[in-house]
């Protein structure tokens, strides 16, 4: 800090009158354990994506969101996670207005040219889900469907690239609980996003008759914290996932939302 003792003396005491937890403390105990002066990075989601994001009374909740403040508590900084929505969250990070995307976000080569990703921290893979009685055994199935997916993400381009680029048939929803309602209200017969959401969909609303597969076609896909391209936080990030993965706090974190052990090899790459 380059302010002198005096100014910090006078900003100390007006903070103490709002913030009275934060108090007494002084300029040299600035590492410790008080919050109010960690640098606040700003954060971007779409958050309706459960398990990894959605709203829950008004706060983004979820296994993204425990990880990442992990991940920020432990390299030393503050995060203020807004429900930007995906193209908004996107166009932030390419603008540097956001310093860090976190909406299981797919880690993918076009993607890299882009924004940097960290060190993966999920493993994911393609699901189709649809409501039972629909004649899907496979991938395949989904040409002459009506499908839906989410604008810009994986899901789109998984569903292109077996029914083809630029088709009618293909619907495209700004968030996953539109891509989701689509499918309920009979707009589109399949959706096209990741396991673990699809998944979570089908076990949160057992009326809709949702059944899911997956196809052998889809290959694994990695999540990761995206930032800008050049970002000085990328690697101070990737040593704090390590640091959670070796500490045991991302499995404590994987097992509250996933009630089962994570395979740590995938993430060791
Ligand atoms: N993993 C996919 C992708 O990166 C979908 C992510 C969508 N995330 C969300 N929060 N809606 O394209």
């Amino acid at each position: 800090m380059t302010y002198s003792f005096k100014k910090a003396a006078v900003a100390m005491a007006a903070s103490c009158a709002l913030l009275l937890a934060a108090c007494g403390g002084n300029e040299e105990e600035k590492s410790g354990s008080g919050s109010e002066d960690k640098k606040v990075l700003n954060v971007g989601t779409e958050a309706t994506f459960a398990p990894f994001e959605f709203m829950d009374k008004g706060e983004v909740s979820g296994f993204d969101v425990d990880l990442l403040n992990a991940a920020a508590e432990e390299a030393g900084y503050q995060v203020n996670i807004q429900n930007t929505g995906w193209d908004s969250m996107l166009a932030g990070l390419q603008s540097g207005q956001l310093d860090i995307g976190m909406s299981g976000i797919t880690i993918t080569d076009e993607r890299k040219e882009t924004y940097d990703f960290s060190i993966p921290y999920f493993e994911s893979v393609t699901m189709i889900a649809f409501k039972e009685g629909t004649d899907i055994a496979s991938a395949d199935d989904l040409k002459g469907k009506k499908v839906g997916v989410q604008n810009a993400t994986t899901g789109q381009f998984a569903a292109e690239s077996i029914i083809g680029k630029n088709d009618s048939s293909i619907s495209k929803y700004e968030t996953a609980a539109l891509m989701f309602q689509a499918l309920q209200s009979g707009d589109v017969e399949a959706v096209v996003t990741d396991i673990a959401v699809a998944v979570e969909y089908a076990k949160s609303n057992p009326d809709a008759d949702v059944e899911t597969i997956t196809d052998k076609q889809f290959v694994p896909e990695y999540y990761g914290i995206a930032f800008p391209k050049g970002s000085e936080y990328k690697a101070e990030f990737d040593e704090a996932l390590n640091t959670l993965y070796e500490n045991g706090t991302y499995e404590e974190i994987y097992e509250k939302w996933f009630e089962e052990s994570p395979d740590m090899e995938t993430l060791k790459q």
